[in-house]
């Protein structure tokens, strides 16, 4: 039996040609047993018809904020509290925008804005339009306050161009709701602790030496820690990328910042994940000026070693604790993966090698293996970096018996 059967699910679609595709979705709902009120958009109507929308549903579709026949009101505050779930799909760039900027100029964007339920947005849109910074930081914003993405793939589009844009397949945007209602607050009552992001060690007021870490493995385990009901604190590196509201961010910039807030916060946690990226080494002096380059030909920056945050805290790790370590080898590295874990006293350590495609820095997939203490091991495929984050979560879930 589906997770959905009796769930309300309010189904938004917008103007775009994967719209014929929500009738398809709508059909899989009912088949799981959920109750789907379609709001539709202007332009939505465009592409599918509502006579067919209210025939799969079983109900009538709402696209006015008043019945043009009676003139009854429609709702969307009722909407938003009668809801488990909204699905916005196919959401379009205009839409997208909308929602970002509260532009409540349709029945759909009021509904969102009065909704208490998490909200889903699966995009759909041209590859140009998908890959804009309009589009891709309004969704940023979304994500950020917590709305789940469901990304779009790469494919043919309707304009027969071939790149990302493509409404994900029904089938799979079933899949995510499943795999939400799925999990519970299994993490309610503890506490996390996370390091993520590279650290940047300055040379002189204007440069540094960092890393690619762009931050948002860590960033994908704080928001999926924080879902499941962990109260969660993230220490984070120079990063462009911030968490869902509720996880309290510490920003930092160098290595031994990193680690005087995490000594600050160990002491309190029972899990901690050590995501980061730091930098191994620090320039012995950061220099007050901007060093000049006229009449040097050549530049000496002496390095000194930077202290190893996980090794620290993990020497002082009590029984009751559970430490993550992460490793990025550039060959196979399991065994290299295994002497970490043990060396930094971590329970468990996620390996990801630079030698798989799409793992690692500055993407947005990664394709891990799991190992513990216990000789246990788990390798997965490559996935977004937020179904990577669920993948060691649930790892950790079962390891702590939750
Ligand atoms: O030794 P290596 O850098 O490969 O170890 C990786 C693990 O150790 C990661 O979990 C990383 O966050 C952590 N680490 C750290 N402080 C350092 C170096 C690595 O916390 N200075």
């Amino acid at each position: 039996m589906s997770v959905l059967r009796g769930k309300h699910v309010v189904l938004g679609i917008t103007g775009s040609i994967a719209a014929y595709k929500a009738a398809v979705l709508t059909r899989l709902l009912v088949k799981a047993g959920a109750e789907v009120q379609i709001v539709i958009t202007p332009a939505g109507k465009e592409f599918i018809t509502p006579i067919t929308l209210s025939a799969l549903s079983s109900r009538p579709v709402i696209s006015e904020f008043f019945s043009g026949r009676d003139g009854t009101w429609n709702s969307h505050v009722d909407l938003g509290l009668w809801a488990d779930v909204m699905l916005i799909a196919p959401a379009t760039a205009a839409t997208i925008g909308k929602l970002a900027h509260g532009v409540a100029d349709n029945m759909l964007i009021t509904t969102y804005l009065s909704m208490k339920a998490p909200v889903f947005i699966a995009p759909a849109m041209d590859l140009d339009m998908c890959a804009h910074p309009s589009t891709t930081d309004n969704l940023d914003l979304l994500a950020l306050r917590g709305n789940f993405i469901i990304e779009p793939k790469s494919g043919e589009l309707a304009s027969h161009l071939v790149g990302k844009g493509r409404m994900e397949e029904p089938e799979a945007i079933i899949a995510a709701l499943e795999d939400y209602f799925s999990t519970g607050l299994d993490y309610q009552g503890r506490r996390v602790l996370l390091t993520a992001g590279p650290t940047h060690e300055p040379i002189d007021p204007v440069r540094f030496i960092g890393n690619h870490s762009t931050g948002r493995m860590g960033i994908a385990l704080a928001n999926e820690f924080a879902r499941r009901g962990a109260e969660v604190t993230l220490i984070l590196g120079p990063s462009s990328l911030r968490p869902r509201e509720e996880v309290r961010v510490i920003p930092v910039t160098t290595a031994e910042e990193m680690l005087s807030q995490a000594e600050e916060v160990v002491g309190e946690v029972d899990l901690a994940i050590f995501a980061a990226a730091v930098a191994d080494y620090r320039p012995r002096y950061a220099h007050s000026e901007k060093l000049k380059r006229e009449g040097q030909e050549e530049l000496e920056i002496s390095l000194v070693r930077n202290p190893d945050i996980a090794a620290t805290l993990g020497s002082w790790k009590r029984p009751d604790q559970y430490f993550v370590g992460f490793a990025l080898e550039s060959g196979v590295g399991v065994e290299e993966a295994k002497r970490k874990m043990r060396q930094k006293n971590f329970d468990a350590i996620v390996l990801n090698s630079l030698q798989d495609p799409g793992a690692g820095f500055a993407c947005e997939t990664n394709k891990v293996t799991l190992f513990d203490r216990e000789g246990g091991i788990e390798a997965y495929e490559l996935k977004s970096k937020e179904a990577v984050a669920r993948d060691i979560v649930d790892f950790i879930a079962r390891r702590l018996g939750l």
